[in-house]
């Protein structure tokens, strides 16, 4: 096992922080050779709100994935994910006057590099620029340019960015518990990345990740991102609104609603008396399952009205032909997915990580999406260089373009 070929993923999640040790072989399939989880304190829709817990459930998952794969581990690509992250699809393209020229690397870098420069804001640090396509002279679109002769290049690019501060503060945090970052992937893009089939990225499909803390959205068509957006709620506010309409504990509440939990009410069969103990009293109650499940309902129905809503605006709602794939941890809510066909009137399936060996008992399931994702999306650079952090905002785009680069290679 040759050390430059391991990967360490960290994702900090409102509800849980995972820690994953992947290992890729000589063909470049991602193994699985280590686990380490916690319950995350101190993280609220995906925000920051309590630094210390935040390093105490990162040291735990980290000696764990430690002890499962013998791996001593001191940096990692973390996720970051909350509602003040944005996006913007830019174009930006180079002229080589009358002359053609043949397209390489450098031209490319330039092109990335200018982005850089026009979107550097004080208030905002730039996550990602992911490739789209590039257009040449005005009228060959292609998705590698390299080798190709021609006077202008045009590239079209999704980029993600994050609020300064909470930037700050997350890289802060992770290297305060002993961690140097190495990238930061945004968790829609991770998601994405694990759960989409190819053709489901062509026709134009909508990515619904819904956690603990935060709903992430992706819209991606024609091979590439198009939209990504960070609601800030969850299954945790599922949870507390059952808290508070039974005036029970959030730990009680949390167990109710993962065992007689279901989106729809009209799909409960045959009502069943649930017993519970308001706080306060030495007494139980009864409520009924309908009640429970009208509750989680209205709230999932509230969360699915919203992204509509952003899709709506994006534009994007008819041009939706691979349908909708909710994955996420509330994806395994029963029903979910008669809940969002109602909503949106398109296909929905349930999306799980995909394009990984290893620990599949356990990461074979909706909640792991974006912690194998991250894996994916990084893959190919990691190949190609030893795990050593990358800080620099020039190196981190370009370590991401040749990624893609790598990618489009593997496809061909
Ligand atoms: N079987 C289930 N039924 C309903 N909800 C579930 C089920 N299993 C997990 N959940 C919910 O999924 C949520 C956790 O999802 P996930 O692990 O994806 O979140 P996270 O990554 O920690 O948070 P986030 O990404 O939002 O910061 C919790 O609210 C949990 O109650
Ligand atoms: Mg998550």
């Amino acid at each position: 096992m040759g050390k430059n070929k391991i990967i360490i993923s960290l994702d900090l999640g409102t509800d849980k922080t995972t820690v994953l040790v992947g290992d890729f072989d000589d063909t470049g399939e991602l193994n699985i050779i280590g686990f380490g989880e916690s319950k995350t304190e101190g993280i609220e829709k995906g925000l920051i709100v309590k630094p210390n817990n935040v390093i105490q459930s990162i040291k735990k998952a980290i000696s764990d994935a430690e002890t499962t794969s013998g791996v001593s581990i001191s940096s990692a690509i973390v996720n970051i994910s909350n509602s003040h992250i944005e996006f913007e699809n830019v174009t930006e393209f180079l002229t080589y006057g009358t002359n053609q020229k043949e397209i390489d690397d450098v031209d490319i870098s330039t092109l990335i590099e200018k982005i850089s420069e026009k979107l550097q804001q004080d208030q905002y640090k730039i996550i990602h620029i992911i490739p789209k396509r590039f257009i040449l002279d005005d009228v060959d679109e292609v998705i590698d340019p390299r080798g190709f002769l021609a006077s202008k290049i045009q590239g079209e690019f999704h980029v993600v960015l994050s609020k300064i501060n909470t930037y700050s503060n997350l890289k802060k945090v992770v290297e305060n518990s002993g961690i140097s970052v190495i990238d930061f992937v945004y968790n829609p893009v991770a998601s994405a990345t694990s759960v989409l089939y190819p053709e489901e990225k062509e026709m134009g499909t909508l990515l619904i990740d819904i956690g603990g803390g935060t709903t992430d959205i992706a819209i991606l068509k024609d091979g590439s991102f198009e939209f990504t957006k960070t609601i800030p709620l969850g299954g945790s506010r599922i949870t507390l609104d059952i808290a508070h309409r039974f005036r029970i504990p959030k730990s009680e509440a949390e167990e109710l609603k993962i065992t007689y939990g279901m989106a729809i009410s009209d799909a409960v069969a045959e009502d069943q008396v649930i017993e519970i103990t308001p706080i306060g009293s030495e007494e139980k109650i009864q409520i009924s399952q309908y009640e429970l499940v009208d509750t989680i309902e209205a709230r999932l129905d509230e969360i699915l009205n919203l992204v509509k809503k952003e899709v709506e605006q994006s534009g994007f709602i008819d041009k939706l032909n691979g349908g909708v794939v909710l994955t996420g941890g509330v994806a395994n809510t029963p029903y979910i997915k008669e809940l969002a066909y109602d909503i949106f009137n398109m296909d929905v399936r349930i999306g799980k990580p995909k394009g990984y060996i290893g620990f599949s008992d356990k990461l074979n399931n909706p909640k792991y999406s974006t912690s194998i994702g991250m894996m994916l999306f990084k893959k190919d650079s990691s190949l190609s260089k030893k795990m050593s952090p990358i800080n620099e905002p020039k190196n981190d785009i370009l370590s991401i373009f040749k990624s893609f680069i790598e990618k489009i290679k593997q496809t061909f």
